[in-house]
């Protein structure tokens, strides 16, 4: 599947088949991740790979909107390390975090997979209970988790263009 075809055609997808992510289909998602661009090449991301079934529950269990992600066979979330940045630029991982997770969702539905993006930061009371979990320690940013298996079913694309969004030369 080309990029462009990936793109035009992602949807959230929150119906997984019960079937494991094999490691190397795991590895190019991560993969995808790392090549992000990001603010002067800081590449904050770390990765946590959530296979854990008690684990995976109990995160799921956190937010009435993250369900799915107890019958997912995988979830990544995606940490921000700071230690990177100049200190007048750190605030840019947020920016960085969301390209490398948008990277991992368009890399996940070209090899034919399905993810959905979990918000997590900036809610602190939940980031402290995803860092209960998984031992995250204090300096490192759990910023999103990304819900992924294969579609149950396959869901439309978008395919919109709406008009008024778009400014050319003036508001
Ligand atoms: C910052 C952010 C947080 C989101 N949080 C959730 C969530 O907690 N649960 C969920 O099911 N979807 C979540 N989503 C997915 C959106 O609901 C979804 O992208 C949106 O409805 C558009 O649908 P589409 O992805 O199929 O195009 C989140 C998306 C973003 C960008």
């Amino acid at each position: 599947m080309d990029a462009l075809k990936a793109i035009m055609e992602r949807r959230s997808c929150r119906v997984y088949q019960d079937r494991p992510v094999p490691e190397e289909t795991i590895e190019t998602l991560l993969k995808a991740g790392m090549v992000a661009p990001s603010a002067m090449n800081s590449q904050p991301w770390e990765f946590l790979v959530m296979q854990d079934p008690d684990k995976k529950a109990a995160t799921s269990a956190l937010v009435t909107y993250w369900s799915m992600l107890k019958k997912a066979p995988l979830g990544i979330l995606i940490m921000a390390n700071l230690s990177g940045y100049r200190a007048s630029h750190t605030e840019f991982f947020i920016q960085d975090c969301a390209l490398c997770a948008g990277n991992i969702l368009l890399a996940a539905q070209a090899m034919g997979l399905g993810g959905v993006y979990l918000g997590l930061y900036p809610k602190q009371d939940i980031m402290k209970k995803v860092r209960a979990i998984y031992d995250i320690p204090e300096h490192i940013i759990p910023f999103a988790i990304l819900s992924i298996g294969y579609p149950e079913r396959p869901m439309p694309p978008h395919n919109t263009f709406p008009q008024h969004k778009v400014h050319r030369d003036v508001y």
